[in-house]
């Protein structure tokens, strides 16, 4: 079942129906301002860090779901009835319904009783604030007299505080209204430095700014005493919950509109500013003023939501596809492109599971953000690298997460995640690869931010390597710390010798647990620093490299291998964690991929045989678990993993960020029908006819389905904020389809289904522009056999870069059966 269907042409998702399964949402603001807005008008919006500068309100885990907004309510005044026209907070019937998610745009469109609203949320590009124009259309025969009132919550800033210190919060609240803005400005007095406002480009007929006042005692957003009395109170507040909301009266004749313009913003004191001297109380609104009559205008509106549109059409402009699949071509020239640049901007800090007060930007998740995105917006991602690897300890070591506003590492959760190292390796190959631009290995880096311990990033790299080869255990694998990838399995939680087990099982850091992970990980990074190496004319340590590599998979292969499949781990006490000798958890999904990605067991057919045993006993109609059999009790000695209930999260559901590795995996093995196989079962768009059991957003990734040992299989949870989003892409676009960056230039080979005749794309590449044409005869399996560059025959299937502003037409074609 559907609750909408996709516009591709508009490249939005159009839901048909309010009550989807859970909040359906999307974000608006690409750069400093964002905010997250569900199908209903739910969410909120804060400035580049979601818990330290939130702008309004939300309460997650509510009952209703997705309380709090951008909320207008519509009052008929000449019979009282009142409505929301996103039909959330008064959840009133509507007589029609449709909401449109853009790209960092939502548009919700409803009618009731004869009159129509549509509204239009956007950030502008450059713009600290958001724009909601409404449109109010009277489709009666009769003149309708009718009330508007918009609703906003304002957070005293810092989210975590203002949802917990009340005492001191009820006391400090402080608005200000000024020509019919309202201005937040709670916090002023002592930092005189930021501020909210709210305006309306109808003077409005009145105003509220205290809630109880608005909405009346006992009373909640879906019966606000103001809206249905029809008129506001005028109440300005002093400390408890201040708020913003206008009252504007709109007399419409038979088939006239309106269009009422509210804007939403957050502005920033000039420093040092002479108007804005220590100890004055009053708001400094000089600077705001004209940004704000600027937005009100109609044709400043119109034209900026056609900015937001062209900058759209530009950055995906960056690759396209046309393949045999619907489902494949939406997500990749759309959807899923859309989901890494959000995903890049927003981390894991804010959606509707993260609740933006948690986590900061993850170092591991970061440099596998960018390995989505890198091609659209290169110049970001050298600036992410750098503010990364900024936060990376001079050991190697990394911070597990720094904070957004600050850029410093954040210790909230502790360290000692043995993979982050490795990510950086990963993500600078990545945009090596991408834009071909040396120079950021050169780029003086400081160590933990101090000033004066700065090194070349090239230096860094070699440092997280070094990492992984200064903590090698018992069986010369990598030693695991407080986790790897999976932050679940917890290894190093044991028993004292008291008998008592360690209280928290998310302190327990050293001992001698080994992740296989890890060790595959390794592989990879340094086979990809050898290639670094090499570029920079470096071969003594290119040689160093490749020959850490050769022993670590000499390791892998002697210690890690379980006979079908790579183990996972060794476990504390030196048991094999992910093997046949363990009841539960025999097999896991993430040394599979990974060693395979890194190229161990490519010739003694050990990579076939463990994606053999993957597809029997992993793969599942809803994608592949992370392992099998689920553990069906607590046990200590694993740590978190074993705290889920059989098929959720770590323990056995179904990751989304693995199954790309796999799929990659099998494309390196040349079996590209099981890889396109693997895509399809968690492709969101191809799972949104099993809306009703997927229960997320059909247009973007989640973390995690139920596996198969949940009693909701199929159901997926954590959408949004992932790293499927990346990896999906770079699956899909690099491995199936087969574009795939280099060091020396654009690889073309793909690994297509069987039926495919091929494929077409357009994709950017180091400032020219590469057409093109995949043949191949439906029923072939094999790779490339001819490639064409402008018609000129090349060896191999690496196309060389050619001059920016080049047009260079590539045909590369599969021969035979
Ligand atoms: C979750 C992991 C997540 C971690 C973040 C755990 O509870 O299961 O998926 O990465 O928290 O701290
Ligand atoms: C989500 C975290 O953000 C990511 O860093 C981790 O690898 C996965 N969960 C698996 O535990």
């Amino acid at each position: 079942m559907r609750y909408g269907h996709f516009d591709d042409r508009t490249r939005e998702y159009v839901i048909e129906r309010p009550d989807t399964p859970l909040p359906w949402i999307n974000y608006l603001g690409t750069e400093e301002y964002f905010g997250l807005i569900s199908n209903t008008a739910g969410g909120y919006s804060f400035y580049r860090d979601a818990r330290l500068r939130r702008l309004t309100r939300y309460r997650y885990n509510n009952a209703p779901l997705d309380v709090g907004g951008r909320y207008l309510y519509l009052r008929d005044d000449a019979t009282g009835d009142y409505w929301s026209p996103s039909w959330q907070p008064t959840r009133r019937d509507l007589d029609d319904y449709e909401c449109r998610h853009g790209l960092s745009y939502t548009r919700i469109a409803s009618a009731r009783r004869g009159i129509r609203a549509e509204t239009l949320y956007f950030v502008p590009l450059g713009e600290t604030l958001e724009v909601w124009r409404a449109t109010v259309t009277n489709e009666r025969d009769t003149p309708a007299e009718l009330s508007l009132f918009s609703a906003v919550e304002f957070c005293l800033w810092d989210a975590q505080d203002d949802a917990t210190n009340f005492q001191r919060n009820f006391s400090t609240g402080q608005v200000e209204v000024d020509g019919g803005v309202i201005y937040h400005k709670t916090e002023y007095r002592e930092r005189r430095d930021h501020f909210a406002y709210f305006a309306c480009s109808q003077m409005p007929d009145g105003f509220d700014t205290q809630r109880e006042a608005f909405l009346g005692a006992y009373r909640g957003w879906d019966r606000p005493a103001a809206v249905e009395r029809g008129a506001a109170s005028g109440s300005v507040a002093h400390g408890w919950s201040p708020i913003g909301s206008h009252h504007v009266r709109l007399s419409l004749g038979p088939g006239e509109s309106r269009e009422v313009i509210f804007v939403l913003g957050y502005a920033e004191n000039p420093r040092g500013d002479k108007f804005d001297p220590p100890g004055s109380q009053t708001l400094n609104k000089r600077h705001v003023r004209p940004v704000v009559e600027h937005w009100l205008r109609p044709e400043t509106v119109a034209k900026g939501f056609a900015a937001l549109t062209a900058h759209w059409d530009r950055l995906l402009g960056a690759l396209r596809v046309s393949t045999p699949d619907t489902d494949t071509d939406r997500m990749v020239n759309i959807w899923n492109a859309y989901q890494c640049l959000v995903t890049f901007n927003l981390s894991r800090s804010a959606s509707s599971f993260e609740s933006g007060i948690g986590r900061g930007m993850g170092f591991r998740d970061s440099n596998q953000d960018l390995l989505g995105f890198v091609h659209i917006l290169p110049e970001r991602a050298r600036e992410r690298i750098l503010d990364i690897a900024a936060t990376q300890m001079a050991t190697g070591g990394a911070y597990h997460q720094y904070q957004p506003l600050t850029k410093r590492g954040n210790n909230d959760i502790g360290d000692g995640f043995n993979d982050d190292p490795l990510w950086l390796v990963l993500g600078v190959s990545a945009y090596l690869k991408e834009t071909g631009d040396q120079t950021i290995l050169d780029e003086p880096v400081p160590f933990d931010n101090e000033p004066g311990s700065e090194v070349s990033l090239y230096e860094h790299l070699r440092r997280s390597l070094q990492y992984t080869l200064d903590r090698l255990g018992p069986h010369g694998l990598p030693l695991i710390g407080r986790a790897d990838w999976n932050d679940c399995l917890n290894l190093n939680c044991f028993s004292d010798t008291s008998g008592e087990p360690f209280q928290t099982t998310q302190n327990a850091t050293g001992g001698q647990a080994e992740s296989v992970f890890i060790a595959g990980q390794f592989v990879l990074a340094a086979k990809e620093l050898a290639g670094i190496a090499a570029l920079r004319g470096r071969p003594e340590e290119e040689a160093e490299y490749r020959a850490a590599a050769e022993k670590m998979t000499g390791t892998v292969t002697e210690h890690g291998w379980d006979g079908a499949w790579f183990r996972r781990a060794y476990d504390f006490y030196g048991y094999p964690i992910g093997s046949g000798e363990n009841d539960e958890g025999q097999i896991f999904v993430e040394p599979q991929g990974m060693c395979v990605l890194a190229g161990v067991g490519r010739e003694d057919g050990l990579a076939a045989r463990a994606l053999d045993s993957v597809a029997e006993r992993l793969a599942t109609p809803h994608g592949i678990v992370l392992q099998q059999p689920a553990y069906s009790s607590y046990r200590i000695e694993l740590g978190e993993i074993s705290t889920y209930p059989p098929g959720y999260k770590e323990n056995a559901g179904i990751f989304c960020h693995t199954n790309p590795w796999i799929m990659i995996a099998e494309a390196i093995v040349g079996n590209g029908d099981r890889a396109f196989d693997y895509y399809r079962r968690i492709n969101p768009s191809a799972r949104e006819q099993l809306s009703e059991v997927h229960r997320c957003e059909p247009y973007v990734y989640a973390q995690m389905i139920a596996g198969r040992d949940a009693p909701t299989h199929g159901e997926a949870k954590n959408s949004w904020l992932t790293g499927a989003a990346a990896w999906n892409f770079v699956a899909v676009t690099q491995w199936i389809l087969g574009l795939r960056p280099e060091l020396s230039g654009l690889r073309v080979d793909p690994v297509l289904p069987a039926a495919w005749p091929g494929f077409t794309a357009t994709r950017a590449y180091r400032g020219a522009t590469y057409e093109i044409t995949v043949r191949k005869p439906a029923g072939a399996t094999g790779r490339v056999t001819r490639l064409l560059v402008d018609g000129e025959r090349v060896e191999g299937t690496l196309v060389p870069p050619a001059p920016a502003g080049a047009v260079v037409r590539v045909e590369a074609v599969v021969e035979g059966a």
